[in-house]
């Protein structure tokens, strides 16, 4: 880790981590520093079971300008291996937010672009300020939305990704929102308090069914994806289904979970 000044600032408190980018002179634009420290972050939380929430948020007037177009320019001059290997430690990032046992919130407000839009995308909810501006600017820049375009595309669909990739164009939070790209606007004076509701909604639910959600909608998105090719292939996707199901059922949080609703009181993880 270097010896500059973060770039990313980590606060966990109550089972919530904070991770808040901090190159607001950048509207906080992705480096090879902070690609390094936001990693680092998740990294730092995957074995952490206290910390169920993880919201990610910029300082200053922007969410994230996306990749920083100065460090990028500079990769001319490097190798195409050099450069493959700085590109893939971002999608390793895009990785690590997409595949965290915790639920991930993106808190966005101003602008989120480019890789902060992919930033978005990879996140599990995306509570927007309604002054939010989202754009996947890549190709007006002259280059590709490539390493977050699989968390876009998960997201929005393939259609909306060619529509919104190939016109670089900006969409207001409402826009966002029809889109299913955020899952709630409301106005920037009450954006900390949407978070903290939403934090507080998943604080209800167990942190290992949690982390179960995430992989079976991964699974079943790609179990569905194959299936039509398999000779059994939706089979396969019910099989696996009914696996989860069996494995929760039995499990120590489902046990839990189903004992305090008849007994009508809070499960154990409960706030
Ligand atoms: N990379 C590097 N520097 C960036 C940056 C980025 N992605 N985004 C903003 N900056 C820098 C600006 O160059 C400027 O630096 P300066 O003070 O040395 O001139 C500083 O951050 C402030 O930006 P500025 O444009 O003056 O602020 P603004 O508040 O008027 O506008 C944005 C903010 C985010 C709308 C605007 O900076 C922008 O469009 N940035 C590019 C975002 C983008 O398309 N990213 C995708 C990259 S593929």
């Amino acid at each position: 880790m270097s010896d500059e000044t973060p770039s990313v600032i980590v606060r966990a408190e109550g089972g919530v981590a904070r991770l808040i980018l901090c190159r607001p002179e950048r509207r906080n634009a992705f480096d090879a520093q902070m690609i390094e420290e936001l990693t680092a972050a998740f990294a730092r939380f995957k074995d952490d079971r206290a910390t169920r929430v993880i919201v990610v948020e910029g300082e200053g007037k922007a969410f994230c300008a996306g990749a920083d177009l100065e460090w990028m320019k500079k990769q001319a001059t490097a190798t195409v291996e050099e450069n493959a290997a700085a590109a893939l430690k971002m999608a390793d990032l895009f990785e690590a937010v997409n595949c965290a046992p915790q639920a991930v919130i993106a808190k966005v407000h101003g602008w989120a672009l480019g890789g902060g839009a992919g930033l978005v995308c990879a996140a599990d909810i995306a509570v927007a300020a309604d002054d939010a501006q989202i754009g996947f600017t890549e190709a007006r820049m002259g280059i590709l939305p490539a390493v977050i375009s699989p968390y876009v595309v998960m997201k929005i669909g393939a259609g909306q990704a060619r529509r919104w990739f190939v016109t670089g164009a900006r969409m207001d939070a409402k826009q966002a929102l029809a889109l299913g790209l955020v899952h709630r606007v409301v106005a920037a004076a009450d954006l900390e308090n949407a978070v903290r509701d939403m934090a507080f909604e998943v604080l209800q639910c167990a942190p290992g069914a949690v982390a179960g959600c995430k992989e079976l909608v991964e699974d079943v998105v790609g179990g569905l994806a194959m299936a039509g090719a398999l000779e059994d292939g939706f089979s396969d996707v019910k099989n696996y289904t009914a696996q989860r199901i069996a494995a929760a059922r039995v499990g120590e949080e489902g046990q839990e979970g189903m004992k305090a609703f008849l007994e009508k009181r809070k499960p154990r993880w409960a706030q």
